[in-house]
């Protein structure tokens, strides 16, 4: 690990790692309770999201690692379920929202050190979060409008 080495930008990387360990288990979580539900489709769905999350964990170990750095989530909240698919997707948006939230922040901290090995991590983080959050707010919408029908 260089020492010259900003020990901030290590922080918003174990920031960004807790987010995606909690989001892997919330999604994981609710594919299993959707598959509880007999909603198989929609238990693919969440396995899916929790597939890429795991994926963008990955990418920030594998800095944190070349950085001489153990990966070290902090402990992470329940996964938060619901009685519904409704209410999961609206429990889902919240951390999607807090993703987008955290990962503008890093990406303003890559910023200001003009780190551009981190600026192309976090930018990619942040649409792909910022997708995700659009993409929830949208079934969100459907699933209501359902049930209104
Ligand atoms: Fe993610
Ligand atoms: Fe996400």
């Amino acid at each position: 690990m260089s020492l010259a080495f900003d020990p901030r930008t290590l922080g918003w990387l174990q920031r960004a790692l807790t987010h995606e360990m909690r989001a892997l288990q919330q999604y994981l979580a609710q594919s299993v309770l959707a598959q509880l539900w007999g909603e198989g489709e929609r238990a693919a769905a969440f396995r899916r999201e929790a597939e890429e999350e795991l994926e963008h964990a990955a990418r920030l170990m594998e800095e944190l690692i070349r950085l001489g750095a153990a990966p070290n989530a902090a402990a992470i909240p329940p996964a938060r379920l619901g009685r519904s698919i409704p209410e999961l997707l609206a429990a889902d948006l919240m951390l999607e929202k807090e993703a987008v939230l955290l990962y503008e922040g890093a990406l303003a901290h890559a910023q200001r050190q003009r780190n551009e090995r981190m600026m192309r991590l976090f930018s990619e983080l942040l649409s792909a979060e910022t997708k995700h959050a659009r993409q929830l707010a949208q079934q969100l919408q459907e699933t209501r409008d359902v049930a209104e029908d």
